[in-house]
């Protein structure tokens, strides 16, 4: 039987979707709700440090708080956030990203901002209808067409067409290849002839910009099928098949690494920090906290950062940072 807490004044927001209350003293990271809300909340999980529960009654709401637009929000395990206005959801990214970066983050707006931006669905199927994860569960809520799915999703920048497997990465947000290219030249401010590294390259998507600026690229990406198409895609670059964290990676005048959540790491942030600049993309903000101490260690210092809600609706948030010698 689940224990019902009431009247819970809400803390602030934690990275992970969570915000934080306390109940007789403990952390409870709570879902489905927002700072400042009373509430009533059910705990889901009581841990050795902390408990996990669930707002199951808003007595004071945000100012921001909507009606979620979809009917299975908060029961299918994809968006976490819609129960707020898009603007609120990017502050509440921006406090936690400042939080964790130790600077000031604004979170930019990308249209579309709230819904039709994703340009891959992985659907199961649960009695002939496409379907979706619950919440941490195997269980399946049978949700027809996600609201978040793009209409006319396209595997594309400007003109140049990406080949891309049907389980292969590509950049979720429809805007993403666009927004998040221009950051990334902006902040490494390519010359023709300079050598450019492209780390957790994917299909190429930043070697493809970066060798039209005339750069000498090297792609590393761990996914051979996404390595064949970026040969394909970027024939101007060439491409290795390997571990970013085992491959000798040797000097650049550029880098740009876009690696998975759980970011590069002590060992490979070290491999990188011979000199050039690096620009640092990045979906989780604090492994890339973590990675930008441990680029500290070895003589650099954050020279900017950019952030972009690429991910509306849930409380994911995309960051590029810029890493110069200190
Ligand atoms: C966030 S995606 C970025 C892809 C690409 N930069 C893009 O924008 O399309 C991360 C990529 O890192 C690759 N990857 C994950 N771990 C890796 C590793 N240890 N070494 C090399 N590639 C890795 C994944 O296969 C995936 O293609």
């Amino acid at each position: 039987m689940s224990l019902i807490v009431e009247r819970v004044r809400v803390a602030g927001p934690a990275n992970g979707g969570s915000c934080v209350a306390r109940v007789d003293g403990r952390v409870v990271f709570v879902r489905g709700t927002a700072p400042g809300e009373l509430i009533n909340l059910r705990v889901d999980e009581v841990l050795s440090k902390y408990s996990r529960g669930t707002a199951v009654a808003i007595l004071e709401p945000h100012p921001a708080r909507r009606i979620p637009p979809c009917p299975f929000a908060g029961v299918c395990g994809g968006c976490d956030w819609q129960h707020l206005d898009p603007a609120a959801q990017r502050a509440l990214k921006s406090e936690i990203a400042s939080g964790l970066l130790g600077v000031p983050v604004g979170v930019a707006a990308v249209e579309p901002d709230d819904f039709g931006w994703r340009t891959r669905m992985k659907y199961a199927s649960c009695d002939g209808k496409p379907a979706l994860h619950k919440y941490r569960s195997h269980e399946l809520v049978p949700v027809g067409r996600c609201l978040l799915e793009a209409a006319n999703p396209q595997t594309r920048l400007g003109d140049r067409v990406f080949q891309v497997a049907p389980d292969g990465f590509w950049q979720p947000h429809v805007a993403a290849p666009q927004v998040l290219t221009e950051a990334v030249l902006d902040f490494l401010r390519p010359q023709p002839g300079q050598s450019a590294l492209d780390l957790y390259c994917g299909v190429g998507l930043f070697a493809a910009v970066l060798a039209d600026a005339g750069c000498q690229v090297t792609g590393v990406e761990g996914n051979r099928e996404a390595v064949a198409n970026a040969r394909r895609n970027v024939p101007a670059a060439r491409f290795f098949a390997q571990d970013v964290g085992k491959a000798h990676l040797g000097k650049a005048d550029l880098v740009v690494l876009d690696p998975p959540r759980k970011g590069a790491g002590a060992h490979v942030m070290r491999e990188l920090c011979t000199g050039g600049r690096i620009a640092y993309v990045s979906c989780d903000p604090a492994t890339l906290a973590r990675d930008i101490r441990a680029a500290a260690e070895f003589g650099y210092e954050l020279g900017g950062i950019r952030a972009f809600d690429l991910f509306p609706n849930t409380h994911h948030v995309e960051c590029v940072a810029l890493l110069i010698p200190s």
